[in-house]
Order: C-alpha cells, then structure tokens, then sequence
C-alpha cells in the first residue's frame, strides 16, 4: 500500500509550519481546547501519539503525569522538529508509519491522534490493529478532518455568501462516495481518504471499541472574541472526535 508523506515537501512543511505558527489557526483555537477535555487520567500511564507532529501533545501528556510516551511520524521534518522543540527523556519518536503499529511489539493504556487519521486508507484494518495493543481498560482519542471536508471530491466544498457578503452555507458533494481525495493545500495533490460518519463508527465498534463519546467541536466564546471569522464554525464543523475505550477483560 502506498502512503504519501507530504509533510516533508518543502513547499508543504513551510505552509503547514507558518500556518500552526499563527495565533488564529483551528488546531489551537477549536480542535485542541475540545480535546484537552476528553483526556482521560494519564498518571502513569503508556500513552501511543500517532501521527504526533512536533510532538507538542507527547510533551503535555508527560506533564500530566505519563510514564511513557511513543510518538510516532511518516515525517522526518516533523520529528525533527519534534526532537528540538518536544524532547523529554520519557518520550521516544518513531519515523514510521502509524499503519505498522502492530510492529511495535508493545501494548499502551492511551492512543491519542490529532488530526492525521483521514491520511490512512484503510481505517477498518487501521481500527482492528489499534484495539490489539490497546491495553484492556484503554482509552483512544482521536480527532480528524470532519466528513463533510473531507467528501467534496475536487476538494471544492465552499462557503456560500448573501447579498451582505456574510457566509450563510456550505456546499459539499460526494459524502457518499468514501474515497481517496486529492486536494489542493499548499502543494497539488495532496492524498486524503474521506469516509462517512457511519463507516467511522462501524469500524470501530467492529474493531470491538466502546463509542463513549463523539463531538463536533465548535468555538467557545472567547475564540469568537478573539478572531470573530470563526463563527463560519457554527455552518458547518471543520472537526471530528472520538472517544472510544476497550473494555476491562
Ligand atoms: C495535520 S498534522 C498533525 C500533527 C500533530 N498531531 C498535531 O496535532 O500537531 C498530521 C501529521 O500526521 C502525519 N502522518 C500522515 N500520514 C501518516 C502515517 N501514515 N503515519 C504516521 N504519520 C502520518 C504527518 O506527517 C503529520 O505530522
């Protein structure tokens, strides 16, 4: 199976890097405030980071209390950076990808991913090898790119304006279609895979995961204070979570 690792083209990792160095961007002002709420207790815990970035969340779960964290990433850019800005003797960063966890070799009590899930193709058997080194009583978090961004097959879904220039709409096509989409985000062709909302829960739940919680974030008050844009969010959602458990044996 081929994997695209577009985070070390260069033209990519500068847009994507100036993009996560700004104050206003989603990730910091949406996505991460919703998931920092569903963490569970990692007080010595084995915590798994997939497709971990610059390793940001790797170093807070240390600072909650992990005893161990993997984080692993496609991109050796993005490790580099994570070896530079994220080390910690209680973290290890692995450039691989995270659809070869099965050859780690070792079980955790916590997978967390943000925002890299829709890059995996196979989500079914992607679901199956997360469940099996899960410890039993473990907890997944995961978030990633919405449905209804990733369905538009051009990669066109768009915001539609009034007579006032305010966005009142969203179009979006092809949401029953799941599929590879090549998109436009900095560099041409960038591989995505969109899969409906119910083909993400299916596999989980045939995988044998506990659905405990899923959201659709939308920005608190003080993110509409501080970039008043974001109340396009409330049209449609950008992100989806999930919060699912193996079951104590
Ligand atoms: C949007 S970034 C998110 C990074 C980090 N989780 C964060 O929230 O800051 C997606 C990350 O997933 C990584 N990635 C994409 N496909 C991957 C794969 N098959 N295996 C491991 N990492 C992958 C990319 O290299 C990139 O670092």
């Amino acid at each position: 199976m081929s994997r695209q690792n577009i985070f070390d083209n260069e033209t990519f990792f500068s847009g994507y890097k100036a993009l996560r160095d700004s104050d206003c961007n989603a990730n910091d002002l949406i996505e991460q405030p919703a998931m920092r709420k569903l963490l569970p207790n990692l007080n010595g815990k084995t915590v798994l980071d997939l497709g971990c970035g610059y390793g940001h969340n790797c170093i807070d779960f240390v600072n909650s209390g992990a005893d161990r964290v993997i984080g692993i990433d496609i991109s050796e850019k993005m490790l580099a950076v994570a070896k530079e800005e994220s080390a910690n003797d209680k973290i290890e960063y692995c450039n691989m990808s995270m659809t070869d966890i099965s050859k780690l070799g070792e079980t955790f009590d916590f997978i967390y991913s943000s925002l890299a899930f829709h890059y995996v193709e196979d989500f079914a058997t992607f679901a199956k090898d997360m469940y099996s080194i899960l410890n039993a009583g473990g907890r997944l978090l995961f978030s990633q790119e919405h449905p209804i961004i990733t369905s538009t097959v051009d990669g066109a879904g768009h915001f539609n304006k009034n007579e006032n220039g305010e966005k009142v709409s969203y179009t979006f096509s092809n949401y029953n279609q799941p599929g590879e989409r090549r998109v436009h985000w900095y560099v041409d062709g960038v591989v995505k895979y969109h899969r409906t909302f119910s083909n993400i829960v299916n596999a989980l739940a045939k995988a044998g995961f506990v659905i405990e919680e899923v959201c659709e974030p939308t920005p608190e008050e003080w993110v509409i204070e501080k970039v008043p844009a974001w109340i396009k969010e409330y049209i449609k959602p950008n992100f989806l979570i999930v919060k699912a458990r193996k079951e104590e044996m």
